[in-house]
């Protein structure tokens, strides 16, 4: 392999293409597409350190006792402990929800923590001054929090090597600039600032962390090739009820991406939850037929969130089956399930099923809570206000164990709920008051948490 390749690149949408074609695959959009030069880097410091060499030889560099601490346990959990030098990591989310906010209280508070080194706040968003504003308002102005107001590469590639920052922030995407006098946003200038922060921040080993901001789409601003040209991708997104501020990772090369953090916005900035379990908990729930609190388990922790059910005959000839926070498919089973075990009569009606809350549940234990709040919904008939459940469901009808059960139970207690219905399995807890109703499938499930109906 060597030499420059030659590819064209769309000048829409950045997509690339080994030869010249007329319209664009990706986008669509006609004669954008013109040939570049590619200089790989990877062949370049390829050409160093080709040589085979054995694991034991190599220092692990990715150890837990080299991440940093952002000072915030929420923002800490999200990335897997904290964050790994010269890591690059996108934060995406709608304007408004509290991206600058969050980030300038992490950099506030990691110039804290770390007094030798300065944290470089770059913003092509605000001015200096209402950056200062905004810390004033959070009650917080390190002296080792620096300001650059000039988003271009080389600028920041001058202050990181005046300063030696221990962490660079950079908001946001859309206004950086590779060289002065370039249309900032554009998709391929993007992705050339992207390629030039990954290698400052992988040569300099300082973590950079980059707002961007979310399209209608949903995926952060500029195609979707962006991200896959950071280590990480965190989304910063509001709850329904507007109050409460989720954190979790689509992308994470150095932790898991289950975990989820939350806040509350208030006057003083984002505050941490310290017990968000019932953080997706409408407080005025109605009680109506088609609802059940699921105990759903999210990274290392259980959040209590509302299962609704909205079950009505259908008008079309093919029933429409919609979700929210759930996957369509384990839908349209767990419906081919309770009309093949319980024989409910859903063939020709449309059924609606939305987690209350923002929060998208994946795990299988969630199948109890989805089936009784159909069974709910069809039959008109409300589930007991202080009941949770949780258990999945097999094509059988059986329900299976599912994990951390007392943890869900002792979670749910907490937050005054009386009875569940779970799977027949072990488990311990120590909570009192509390009624559990086991059942090993559907139909008893059904018979035990409608106990006013015979069946
Ligand atoms: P911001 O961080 O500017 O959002 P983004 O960078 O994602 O666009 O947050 C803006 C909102 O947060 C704004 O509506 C005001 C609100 N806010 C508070 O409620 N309390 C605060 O302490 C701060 C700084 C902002
Ligand atoms: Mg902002």
């Amino acid at each position: 392999m060597s030499g420059p390749k030659t590819v064209f690149r769309c000048s829409k949408c950045d997509a690339q293409f080994p030869r010249w074609e007329g319209r664009c695959r990706e986008c669509g959009s006609w004669d954008t597409l013109s040939a570049h030069q590619v200089l790989s880097k990877k062949e370049g410091t390829a050409k160093v350190s080709n040589k085979a060499v054995t694991f034991s030889s190599l220092r692990a560099n990715d150890g837990d006792a080299k991440r940093l601490s952002t000072g915030s346990s929420e923002f800490d959990r999200v990335l897997g402990g904290g964050i790994v030098p010269g890591a690059l990591i996108l934060l995406g989310g709608n304007p408004g929800v509290g991206k600058s906010t969050l980030l300038l209280q992490i950099a506030s508070r990691m110039a804290g923590l770390n007094i030798i080194q300065p944290v470089l706040y770059v913003s092509g968003e605000e001015s200096g001054e209402q950056i200062r504003l905004r810390l004033d308002r959070l009650e917080a102005r390190p002296d080792n929090l620096h300001f650059l107001g000039d988003s271009t590469i080389p600028s920041i590639t001058a202050a990181m090597t005046e300063t030696s920052p221990q962490l660079v922030i950079i908001d946001s995407l859309q206004t950086i600039r590779s060289v002065n006098g370039t249309t900032a946003g554009r998709p391929g200038e993007l992705r050339d600032a992207l390629e030039a922060l990954m290698e400052l921040a992988k040569t300099t080993n300082v973590p950079i962390v980059i707002v961007g901001h979310v399209t209608k789409g949903g995926i952060v601003a500029g195609p979707k090739l962006l991200e896959h040209l950071v280590d990480a991708v965190l989304y910063f997104d509001a709850s329904e009820e507007g109050e409460h501020r989720v954190l979790y990772a689509t992308k994470n090369r150095f932790g898991g991406i289950t975990e989820v953090g939350i806040w509350r916005m208030e006057g003083k900035g984002l505050i941490e939850m310290a017990n968000p379990a019932a953080a997706f908990l409408n407080k005025k729930r109605p009680l109506a037929p088609g609802t059940i609190i699921l105990p759903a388990l999210k990274g290392s922790r259980v959040f209590l969130v509302e299962v609704q059910a909205l079950v009505a005959k259908t008008r079309f000839t093919h029933p429409q089956r919609r979700t929210t926070g759930f996957d369509l498919n384990r839908l349209q089973l767990l419906i081919a399930v309770l009309t093949k075990h319980l024989g409910l009569p859903l063939a020709y009606r449309d059924v609606h099923l939305n987690i209350v809350g923002g929060l998208k549940v994946t795990e299988p234990a969630a199948d109890l809570a989805v089936a009784l709040a159909i069974v709910s919904a069809t039959q008109n008939s409300t589930l007991p206000h202080d009941m949770i459940a949780c258990g999945e469901l097999g094509l059988h009808g059986e329900l299976r164990s599912v994990t951390e059960l007392s943890r869900r139970i002792e979670t749910a207690a907490r937050v005054s709920f009386r009875q569940a219905v779970i799977p027949e399995q072990k488990f311990e807890t120590k909570t009192k008051n509390f009624l559990v109703h086991q059942a090993d499938n559907i139909k008893t499930a059904v018979e035990v948490a409608f106990p006013q109906r015979t069946h």
